[in-house]
């Protein structure tokens, strides 16, 4: 018998306790994944539990950040071990998250596993993630994921083939003991999704023109996929893809769009009247940032800019059936879907709620103020479908990016909307701070707070409108009479001590004064949460480590 068709048995002195996946799947130091049988702990139990493993197809594929190779040959052999009949992954593993979601649906895959922690950091001293998806494309429910978490915590062995790892160097088909291996190429079925629902002859059109675009990939998985698009297919300059190549430490760069982490790209767009356009995503290329010039779109806005000018692109010109945004995303979108007469639902943070609201055919279109938008066409966030979008607006309506945003406030008005982060706080005080507010939620109804009443103070809870089930403790909400609101949050991804987010969001109607510097607009909010929260007291900062 050759070598490579041998399961081995290996036994596992102790379970791991600490394999919780969050909303994100399981996210932990490279250096916590490198420890022996760790990685194999977790791909184990997510074997055991997903449905329609034996016999069925697994997509498998990373962002390329350090450990993405080794991490895909060892699931490779764990695949074939537990009777997987076709494994499809890409070459040089290299696979974004929305690439891995469309590949999951089109190839009729009965799971996903997805390496990569999004956003932060990779290589030795960074991040990794492993990240199961379900046969719709989306996240694993939690049904799943806490099923995958109760198996690693009395798991006693692992099965895994022995033999050498596939070559992900070229496409090509091979085989692992009995299961069957495709690697391809990881960019062409997604640019061929995108050219069915863009016109990219009219965005061509655009991008040979004099319009300048600037992409920044931050050396992470989206380069090759940007590169194809924009430079190949649609004909812009050489160069206009920045940081195209994925590093498996992403240059040392944390490979998060916003206006901190892409400051590069941000100063070009904001400081310079250079480029008309410039953008970024993420590590795993499901977030995005756009840009105009001397014009920053906040997410919450570019939601409601994309459903107020959705049929202008060949996928949705047929309308929406509904849209959906996370609680601590502004209502922007809200004023859009009242004035299209579409439902409009707010769910929890996390890109698993809009999937049953996806599948159920009730939104076509979706987006959390953390940089995510996307649409039914996959059932993940997706960066770079954001950005053609944007582009496909532009292209149609023939104005700057300034000028789309100034007419969206002027017909719907303007939620002045930012994001506070205080980063890497001790438990301890995270804690203390968050549970001390919300035990006094309950006498904060009818009380004052910057120079507003609130008129309700709660702990954001969802009723899955498609199933029923309730989500509750999800963020604690002053919302105030004039429309304001402040909501506290404590993040589900950082992995080094917590992080808190303070999201500030206050309406100003047609009409008022639309031109204020967000900051300024939110003051009295920022400075009465402070008060209230004891922010800068207990966590010992002077200020937030990150505003958006
Ligand atoms: C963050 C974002 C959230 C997003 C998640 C995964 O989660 O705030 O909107 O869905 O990353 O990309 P958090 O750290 O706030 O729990
Ligand atoms: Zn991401």
């Amino acid at each position: 018998m050759p070598m490579s068709t041998l399961v081995r048995q290996v036994a596992l002195e102790h379970p791991f306790q600490d394999q919780k996946p969050g909303t994100s799947g399981l996210r932990k130091s490279t250096r916590q994944f490198a420890t022996p049988h760790y990685l194999e702990s977790f791909v184990e139990a997510a074997l055991r539990v997903v449905p329609g493993i034996e016999g069925g197809t697994l997509v498998v594929g990373g962002d390329g950040r350090h450990g993405n190779r080794e991490a895909i040959g060892v699931i490779s052999r764990m695949a074939a071990a537990h009777g997987v009949a076709r494994l499809i992954t890409t070459t040089g593993g290299i696979l974004s998250t929305p690439a891995a979601s469309h590949l999951i649906r089109s190839r009729g895959a009965v799971a996903g596993i997805i390496l990569s922690a999004s956003h932060n950091p990779g290589g030795p001293d960074g991040d990794f993630g492993v990240k199961v998806n379900g046969a719709n494309g989306g996240p694993a429910p939690e049904s799943v994921t806490d099923a995958i978490y109760a198996v690693t915590t009395s798991l006693d062995g692992y099965r895994i083939l022995d033999g050498d790892p596939i070559s992900l160097d070229h496409p090509g088909e091979h085989c692992l003991g009995e299961m069957a291996v495709t690697v391809l190429d990881g960019v062409e079925d997604y640019v061929t999704l995108m050219q069915g629902l863009f016109d990219f002859d009219r965005i061509g059109a655009l991008l040979r023109g004099n319009f300048r675009l600037a992409f920044d990939a931050m050396h992470a998985v989206t380069g090759p996929y940007a590169t194809r698009l924009f430079e190949g297919l649609l004909g812009a300059p050489a160069g206009t893809v920045r940081n195209g190549v994925p590093l498996e430490d992403f240059g040392g760069g944390h490979p998060d769009p916003n206006l901190t982490y892409a400051h590069e790209l941000a100063a070009l767009l904001l400081e310079s009247d250079v480029y008309d356009f410039g953008a970024a995503c993420d590590g795993d290329g499901d977030r995005n940032m756009i840009l105009g010039r001397r014009c920053f779109v906040n997410p919450s806005d570019s939601l409601a800019v994309l459903t107020a000018n959705a049929t202008l692109a060949p996928g949705y010109s047929g309308g929406l059936a509904g849209v959906a945004r996370s609680m601590p995303t502004s209502a922007a979108a809200d004023v859009v879907a009242r004035a299209l007469g579409i439902p409009c639902f707010e769910t929890p943070t996390g890109w698993k709620f809009f999937g049953n609201l996806l599948d159920a055919g009730r939104i076509t279109l979706c987006g959390e103020e953390s940089f995510g938008t996307g649409s039914n066409h996959i059932r993940e966030k997706d960066g770079l479908w954001a950005v053609l979008f944007w582009l496909q607006i532009l292209a149609v309506r023939g104005c700057p990016v300034s000028t789309v945003i100034g007419e969206h406030w002027h017909t719907y008005g303007r939620h002045y909307y930012s994001r506070h982060d205080y980063e890497a706080i001790a438990s301890d005080a995270a804690h203390g701070l968050y549970d001390r507010v919300k035990g006094m939620l309950p006498s904060l109804g009818g009380s004052r707070f910057a120079g507003r009443t609130i008129a309700t103070a709660d702990d954001f809870a969802y009723t899955d409108p498609v199933d029923g089930s309730l989500t509750s403790g999800q963020g604690l909400r002053l919302l105030l009479d004039d429309g304001s609101r402040v909501v506290l949050r404590l993040s589900g991804t950082g992995t080094q001590g917590a992080t808190l987010r303070v999201y500030l969001e206050s309406f100003v109607a047609p009409g008022g004064d639309l031109a204020q510097d967000p900051q300024q607009a939110l003051g009295a909010l920022i400075t009465a949460i402070d008060d209230l929260a004891e922010i800068r007291q207990r966590t010992g900062m002077e200020r937030p480590t990150v505003i958006t």
